[in-house]
């Protein structure tokens, strides 16, 4: 079990400065799969050298993709293996990362050999049913093999896929992205009905690739022509919103602060949190937009004294899933009531996040009230200074010690050695920052 702790403190002073944080964890991955899947080799910069997205790499290198060495500005050049991989010689572990592994299983369901995906004990606990469904209807044979029903290990035997059209049962880009991967390699083409817009990464890089992939008007029906061939094109992989949402409740809450992120992705279907964050009050402005494929901007935030609750759209959910616990620190720092229902999506994340989230803003003297699939937050207490469970979650440690900054007091973050699975280099941002 890890039992690394990390405290946070008040900072009597604000947080001040520029800072580029890592590149963004889901499009890494896809762009590890889709390169080491393409014809010809390709430079990646900005890739997210964390632990997930290295494993995701290790994987398609199993596959056969030829990885280069990382050099500066975490790039590399991969040449992948014109949709043809080899069968992997020992299993593959996916670590702690739900999204490498679901999509992993989309690409070795269609191949014909037997290949097997672990992943730690936080992974082997999540759900995997929803990729097991659609992908055995196309004609791939999954067992999981774990402790848990329906959980990692996953044995999988894959072979010719037939395309499917298939209406998720619940908003998943990871599920959505399984299938498509799947569907590169079916006959015929693949479809998914997904029952809100989630995350688009997969689509953009598919045609960044040169694979066609429509999408209907209101973006809710998305396919892919199968027998695909996708050429190996540069890429620069943008900051992550999601990284960076942490510096920009931060900056909103402690006070005189002004923090700048730069080249920080602005993917529509990621960035609903800039919406809500306005609405409760906070001074954010967005220039210098740019990018191919992946929208990126800067972001500077300033501190606001005057935050408010609001109650989070349905619609927002699924754009804002990975930022709810930070969501919720700011606002437990804002003037009344902040709702977010219909996640209960958030229960099986790398922890049960409604639970996580409430439990530790209690901790700090948070007014906090969990439902079955959300929560509901009345901001206004001063937060007081705890040791908290990060939950060996990286998102619920960097939120709470975000929290701490603006805490009297310490906060203090057991297990947090999860951290490095999204956010290498958090602490040393965070330290940067509150100089
Ligand atoms: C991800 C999709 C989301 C998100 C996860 C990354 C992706 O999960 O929470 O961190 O890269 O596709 P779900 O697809 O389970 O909603």
């Amino acid at each position: 079990m890890a039992e690394e702790t990390i405290s946070s403190c008040c900072v009597s002073h604000p947080l001040r400065g520029e800072l580029v944080v890592p590149g963004d964890k889901s499009i890494s991955h896809r762009v590890a799969i889709l390169g080491g899947l393409a014809a010809g080799s390709m430079r990646v910069r900005n890739y997210l050298c964390s632990a997930d997205c290295l494993n995701t790499l290790r994987a398609m290198q199993q596959l056969g993709a030829v990885v280069g060495p990382v050099a500066n500005a975490q790039s590399f050049s991969i040449t992948g293996v014109a949709m043809r991989p080899r069968a992997p010689e020992k299993d593959i572990d996916c670590g702690n990362s739900g999204t490498g592994m679901r999509l992993l299983a989309g690409v070795l369901g269609a191949l014909p050999f037997s290949s097997r995906l672990v992943g730690d004990e936080s992974l082997s606990r999540r759900p995997m049913r929803r990729i097991i469904t659609p992908l055995e209807q196309m004609g791939a044979h999954i067992t999981p093999c774990g402790g848990k029903e329906g959980c990692a290990p996953l044995e999988i035997t894959g072979g010719q896929l037939q395309p499917i059209s298939y209406a998720l049962p619940m908003a998943s880009a990871q599920v959505k992205s399984a299938i498509l991967l799947a569907g590169l390699f079916a006959r015929g083409e693949t479809r998914v009905l997904q029952p809100a817009v989630t995350r688009d990464h997969t689509e953009r890089l598919l045609r960044y690739f040169g694979v066609p992939c429509a999408e209907s008007a209101d973006h809710l029906s998305v396919a892919v022509q199968g027998q695909a061939c996708l050429q190996a094109r540069d890429i620069d992989v943008p900051s992550d919103f999601s990284s960076a949402a942490f510096w920009m409740v931060a900056a909103s809450i402690v006070p005189g602060s002004e923090v700048t992120l730069r080249g920080v992705g602005l993917n529509p279907t990621r960035t609903a949190l800039l919406g809500v964050l306005r609405r409760m009050g906070a001074r954010i402005e967005v220039a210098n937009e740019r990018g191919e494929g992946e929208p990126m901007g800067d972001i500077t935030v300033r501190y606001t004294a005057d935050l408010h609750g609001t109650d989070v759209l349905p619609d927002e959910v699924p754009n804002l899933i990975d930022e709810v616990p930070i969501l919720c620190v700011a606002a437990a720092c804002a003037q009344g009531d902040t709702t977010i229902r219909q996640a209960s999506e958030l229960r099986v994340k790398e922890s049960d996040r409604i639970s996580s989230v409430v439990h530790n803003l209690q901790a700090m003297g948070a007014v906090a009230r969990e439902y079955e699939d959300g929560m509901q937050i009345t901001g206004g207490a001063p937060l007081i200074g705890a040791t908290l469970d990060s939950y060996t979650d990286h998102r619920i440690a960097m939120s709470f010690l975000v929290a701490g900054l603006r805490a009297s007091g310490q906060t203090r973050l057991l297990r947090c050695t999860n951290i490095d699975t999204s956010y290498p280099g958090f602490e040393e941002h965070m330290h940067l920052l509150a100089r």
